[in-house]
């Protein structure tokens, strides 16, 4: 396999310059972990009190980190800069996907901020108080983010593709005080409305006190008096000026939920101290980011990737970031490139899924615009195909600009494993060598280093700053699928393969979790759902391989004794998971059977279910299936999306 070098113009300007500077910074965190990283946390953050210790390990896995410090997140993203010249610098550009565009400077977007974090202040919210934002990809969803941090208050995005029935098990779960939302926004042309699912889901959650409503869109919303504002109304009676919070560094800045193996999401608690401090490494060491860069991260918000790398990430480095609201083929599939071109992008993030679409819609559409600012690409969420890793380099990044491939997790808060741009050799594919300060290894089921070229489990054998804390409501859970299965040590739920040159590549999930597009999505919720539904008696789900999406649903449904299977009831399940989870979560393909395979002691096999949809047979191990006649019946009969 070919190896990519940076060019010496890269490396003679890189942030971690040649692999010599790499290997110092790795053996110096490694040999002394805390104190590399309190010399940083003092170099790269203010912090209104030094912390008292470093690294707390008394209550692992609640590992804490520099404990006494007291710090504010927005203090680093804005305060921070605005005593600078940097005040006048853009720290947002947006662009909505109709054409309309906004820019923000850094004391512009500090203004906003101050202000909305006085409009919850107006309203009784205060620091350890919960809110919700559910909102479109426009400026104000950062505001939102960082208003609650200003104050305290935890925040939890939910992605806007979420229906009503996902959003109210959050707000639950949160026991969220306020909802922040919008009236709508605008995807492929069209206006998506999110109030109305707002108002669904909020017929159960009485918690919630207030709702603001920022208008985007302008589709007709109903306000309930009392409940429901709009941002506007409350923004005019607000002050400009909002002090800080002096936060203590463990002070949970947000809580995102994820898939798990259970029909029940996890949500991430992440604190605050830790993760800054991580999230701004990463954008100066992945990212090589530099004063005059326009970097665009090009995820949603909804999801881990969009808080530390478009919102937390960026503004702490001081750096501009680009936000775009919509599809990446509305009104063509060149709209990326015409952002990229219309911007002069030098840093440009997106996912392998992103890619593959584009290769699908063909080299016309980048090769119409001046792509030459880009001088570094990324890509995360899954693992990049050889083919399109090359495709990426060499239509969009011109042969010239590096690929940090980088793995992390909604768990991990900040990137954990990725090419360093100016330093490491790339090979196609693989996301190389652990960050400084990450003991990531590949193990075997008992915690041992595997050989060189042997698959194994992907684990982190020490804490690190950015790590989550806990899941929200559930510690011991925290502990259970994360700490137990190799004691101390953090189990990914990847799987993984370290090379004979020590690159780690990453080879997709060990448990029930599928990745379809780069998002995470859990077996056991789709079932759950699916048999919520009154015309299903069983339900099992197994990803299958998508050339788009990497991964796609299937599900395999038994139908109540009765019920006529075919392509209604089809489509109404796909409507039903997309009422219950999200659109987004839909299976590809549905198949009806009369019963599913099963072992003796009645559980599902869904290694057979795998096979069945991958090569419409079975040729492993059936012996302990209890009716073997399931299988002929379940390869037949599909209905496609
Ligand atoms: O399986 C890995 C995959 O995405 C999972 C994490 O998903 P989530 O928490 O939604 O966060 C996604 C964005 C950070 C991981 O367990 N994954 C993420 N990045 C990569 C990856 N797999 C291979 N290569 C990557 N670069």
């Amino acid at each position: 396999m070919p190896l990519y070098h940076p060019s010496e113009e890269f490396v003679s300007q890189a942030n971690v310059s040649g692999m010599d500077a790499y290997r110092a910074l790795y053996e110096r965190a490694r040999d002394d972990p805390e104190g590399f990283w309190a010399e940083l946390a003092e170099e790269h953050l203010d912090w209104f009190k030094k912390w008292d210790r470093v690294l707390d390990s008394s209550q692992a896995p609640f590992y804490k980190w520099f404990v006494g410090g007291r710090t504010n997140m927005t203090h680093n993203c804005l305060d921070r800069h605005c005593k600078t010249w940097r005040k006048n610098k853009a720290a947002i550009i947006w662009e909505g996907e109709p054409g309309d565009q906004r820019m923000l400077t850094y004391r512009e977007l500090a203004r906003l901020v101050e202000r909305f974090a006085n409009v919850l202040k107006n309203r009784g919210y205060k620091a350890g108080d919960r809110a919700i934002i559910y909102m479109p990809m426009i400026p104000e969803l950062p505001v939102a983010m960082l208003a609650c941090a200003r104050l305290g208050i935890t925040h939890s995005v939910v992605f806007g593709g979420f229906s009503a029935e996902a959003l109210k098990t959050r707000i639950l779960d949160l026991d969220a005080g306020a909802v922040i939302t919008a009236d709508g926004g605008w995807r492929r042309g069209k206006i998506v409305p999110l109030k109305p699912a707002v108002d669904e889901a909020l017929a159960d959650c009485p918690g919630v006190r207030n709702v603001v409503v920022y208008k985007r869109a302008g589709n007709e919303v109903e306000l309930v008096a009392g409940r429901d504002h709009w941002w506007h109304d409350l923004n005019a009676g607000a002050d400009d000026s909002c002090p800080a919070e002096e936060l203590d560094s463990e002070h949970p800045l947000y809580v995102l939920y994820t898939s798990g193996t259970t029909g029940k999401p996890k949500g991430i608690v992440h604190a605050t101290g830790g993760y800054q401090l991580q999230v701004s490494m990463a954008m100066r060491w992945v990212f090589d980011i530099k004063e005059e860069d326009t970097y665009w991260c090009a995820a949603d918000i909804g999801w881990v990737t969009g808080h530390s790398y478009i919102v937390y990430g960026p503004l702490l480095a001081g750096a501009t970031t680009v936000m775009y609201e919509g599809a990446p083929d509305f009104p063509g599939p060149d709209r990326f490139w015409r952002i990229v071109d219309k911007y002069k992008v030098n840093v440009f993030y997106t996912s392998p899924t992103a890619v593959r679409a584009f290769i699908r819609s063909g080299v016309e559409h980048p090769e119409k615009h001046d792509l030459s600012s880009l001088r570094l690409l990324g890509s995360v969420g899954e693992p990049i195909n050889p083919s399109a890793w090359e495709w990426y380099y060499n239509v969009i990044g011109g042969g010239r600009c590096p690929i940090v491939d980088t793995w992390w997790q909604t768990e991990t808060g900040s990137i954990m494993i990725s090419p360093l741009p100016g330093a490491t050799p790339l090979k196609p594919g693989s996301g190389a060598f652990p960050l400084p300060g990450v003991a990531a290894d590949v193990v075997d089921g008992d915690g041992a280093s595997v050989a060189p070229g042997s698959e194994g489990y992907l684990v982190v054998r020490k804490p690190w700053p950015s790590m989550f804390r806990t899941l929200w409501g559930d510690p011991d859970r925290f502990r259970q699928t994360y700490w137990s299965q190799i004691p101390g040590v953090y189990l990914v739920g990847d799987a993984a393969r370290k090379d004979k040159d020590g690159y780690i590549w990453v080879l997709g999930r060990v448990d029930d979790v599928m990745n379809v597009s780069g998002h995470r999505l859990s077996t056991a919720e789709l079932e759950s759902s699916l048999v919520r539904h009154p015309s299903v008696a069983e339900a099992a789900v197994v990803g299958i391989p998508d050339e788009l999406t990497g991964q796609a649903v299937a599900a395999f449904v038994t139908p109540k004794q009765g019920v006529e299977a075919g392509d209604d009831l089809a489509a109404e399940l796909r409507g039903w998971v997309a009422k219950e989870i999200g659109k987004f979560a839909r299976p590809k393909q549905i198949r009806f059977s009369d019963a599913l395979p099963k072992t003796r002691s009645g559980k599902i096999m869904r290694r057979l279910l795998r096979e069945i949809v991958t090569t419409q047979k079975v040729s492993g191990d059936i012996t302990t299936l209890e009716d073997l006649s399931v299988i002929d019946r379940l390869a037949a009969g599909q209905s496609e999306d």
